[in-house]
């Protein structure tokens, strides 16, 4: 394995300071992008200039520009991209305000879709690269009182499902990371609560928010952040980046169920789906068969 070098976002905590951590103990070079550049000083003061770092919030895309374009010219070339940076917004839908609902989608979604944007002209010009988008078993399956989140993580399962075909010929990888339930500060400081509507205090919305304040035992989450972390590294060693990486008895369980759900659902609608075809398109069909 020869040393690679990363831009992450998000590093101040969870899978980002994982990461991070990892990389830079074994030899690799990492540009870590924090929204507090203090949250580097200790790994800045351990690892010297195997570490660059610079203050960026992925919902400022001017800033991210920048950030990216600082990032290429002074290391010169960056073979992994990790858009990490990410946060739930727990609640009903209902519940959210304008506000929580706008910056959970700039920061999980739009804040991801631009530092694509920012850096594949770099990867291109560099003949190639990998990116390493966090997703979620949530871009996968969908879970109660978490809509705004899900609909970040669909969308950027989405977004990728497309782009990664666009700029495969230019050697650029891109993996898709779904996690389950991790013990990183996601349901714990960094998530976002919407205001309690006592319509819904005693269905998933409430219950989770109850969990979450500590006044109902929480479910333990299974994952560990350490090993998600080592699993995505060892992801980006291999010859071909794969295309999903699942990660979590829980993601896998949760996933293969939901997926099997759907097949079962729409090939019980086959007939329904192949009924409104145009005539002439249906008659050409039958012809061909
Ligand atoms: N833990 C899980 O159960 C789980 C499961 C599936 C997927 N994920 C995904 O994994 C990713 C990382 O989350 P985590 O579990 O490691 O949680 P975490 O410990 O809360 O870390 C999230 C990181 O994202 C940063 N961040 C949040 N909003 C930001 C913004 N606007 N600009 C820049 N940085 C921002 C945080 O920085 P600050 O310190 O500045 O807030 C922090 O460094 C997220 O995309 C999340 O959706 C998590």
């Amino acid at each position: 394995m020869t040393n690679k070098t990363w831009f992450n976002t998000g590093t101040s905590s969870g899978f980002g300071r994982q990461l991070t951590e990892q990389l830079l103990t074994r030899g690799d070079r990492v540009a870590a992008t924090v929204r507090n550049a203090a949250a580097m000083d200790s790994l800045a003061a351990k690892h010297g200039s195997l570490l660059w770092h610079a203050e960026l919030d992925v919902t400022d895309t001017t800033r991210m520009r920048k950030v990216v374009e600082q990032a290429f010219a002074d290391l010169g070339h960056i073979d992994v991209v990790v858009s990490n940076a990410g946060y739930g917004l727990l609640g009903a839908a209902e519940e959210a305000s304008d506000d929580q609902i706008d910056r959970q989608i700039a920061t999980n979604l739009t804040g991801s879709i631009q530092l694509a944007r920012a850096v594949i002209p770099h990867l291109r010009a560099q003949g190639g690269g990998l990116i390493i988008q966090l997703s979620s078993m949530g871009g996968q399956i969908a879970l109660p009182a978490l809509s705004l989140y899900h609909a970040t993580k669909w969308g950027i399962e989405g977004f990728w499902e497309s782009a990664a075909a666009d700029i495969a010929p230019f050697g650029i990888g891109v993996t898709l990371v779904e996690p389950g339930g991790a013990r990183t500060e996601f349901a714990g400081g960094s998530a976002d609560l919407t205001k309690p509507m006592p319509e819904y205090a005693d269905h998933a919305p409430g219950l989770l928010r109850r969990m979450l304040t500590g006044e109902m035992p929480a479910l333990s989450s299974p994952g560990d952040p350490a090993k998600i972390a080592a699993a995505i590294i060892a992801s980006a060693d291999q010859g071909e980046a794969p295309k999903r990486l699942t990660l979590g008895s829980d993601a896998y369980e949760l996933v293969t169920v939901g997926l099997r759900e759907r097949l079962t659902a729409l090939e019980a609608a086959r007939d329904l789906a192949y009924s409104t075809d145009a005539d002439d398109f249906a008659e050409a069909r039958a012809n061909e068969n």
